[in-house]
């Protein structure tokens, strides 16, 4: 089906999941959708996140998209049940897949899950992983300087290590062997986290396990696209697109080239 994938975020970390999503499926369309006006969602309430991503999806649908890919974290926690309820389509979360590899992975049984502190008081990881097995241990702890850090750009400044280890330790004394990272920016700080958590533990980037998860839903529904030619990107915004193309590249990995501005779509 020829149709584009739509993917939104609350800004421009979702983009981690669009370079993924890229990575598997190169012969998709995408519109991405950043809500850099109203960004960050991650200190918000549940009905102001819920509210904010059913105005992205209705925004999305205008370009006939096949797929939701709902690339926050904070909306995944709390605004999947309601698209997924309100809107015909299917809509994919970056909860679910994060989760099946992680208790996967762990061989102890103790799983950490960092987050925005949203996605942390909304206790939707551990929910879900003990929905997999109740026997399995979940240690939280919201992170919420490393959005700025990650868009900062200081991905190896020793003040970031700073951070990362006063966030990080309280994890390293429960004796976690793995831990999802349960936000579109912490892909970016993958280096300085593993340096802390020590290399016995298993890091969990959603954002790939997302990506595999779009490719088999849509394989399944016979909704893979079959186009030849290049395929095609385009990035909306809420807000002025300067800044999230310069920082937006860099979570990209690649040339966002031009953004454009939707005004007064909510
Ligand atoms: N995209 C958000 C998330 O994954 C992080 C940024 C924000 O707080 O909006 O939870």
């Amino acid at each position: 089906m020829n149709r584009p994938i739509g993917i939104f975020d609350s800004g421009i970390g979702g983009l981690t999941v669009v370079r993924e999503v890229i990575k598997n499926l190169p012969n998709e369309d995408i519109v991405y959708f950043g809500d850099t006006a109203r960004v960050p969602y991650g200190t918000k309430s549940p009905n102001t996140v819920i509210k904010f991503s059913v105005e992205n999806t209705s925004f999305l649908l205008r370009f006939k998209v096949k797929v939701i890919v709902v690339a926050c974290n904070t909306s995944s926690s709390y605004a999947l049940t309601t698209l997924k309820n309100n809107f015909k389509l299917p809509v994919i979360g970056v909860i679910g897949p994060g989760i099946e590899e992680a208790a996967k992975a762990t061989s102890c049984g103790r799983i950490g899950v960092i987050g925005t502190t949203a996605t942390i008081r909304s206790a939707s990881y551990e929910k879900e992983i003990k929905g997999i097995d109740p026997r399995l241990k979940v240690f939280n702890q919201a992170c919420p300087l490393f959005v700025s850090l990650a868009e900062e750009g200081w991905l190896n400044d020793k003040v970031t290590y700073m951070i990362a280890e006063r966030y990080l330790q309280p994890l390293k004394d429960k004796k976690i062997d793995t831990l999802i990272l349960g936000c579109t920016h912490y892909p970016l700080l993958k280096k300085v986290i593993q340096e802390i958590m020590g290399k016995r533990v298993t890091l969990i980037d959603s954002a790939k396990q997302v990506a595999c998860h779009v490719k088999k839903i849509l394989g399944w529904g016979d909704s893979l696209s079959s186009i030849k030619r290049k395929p095609r990107y385009r990035y909306y915004v809420s807000d002025e697109p300067d800044k999230f193309i310069k920082t937006g590249e860099k979570f990209l990995g690649r040339k966002i080239g031009f953004a454009r501005k939707m005004d007064g779509y909510v």
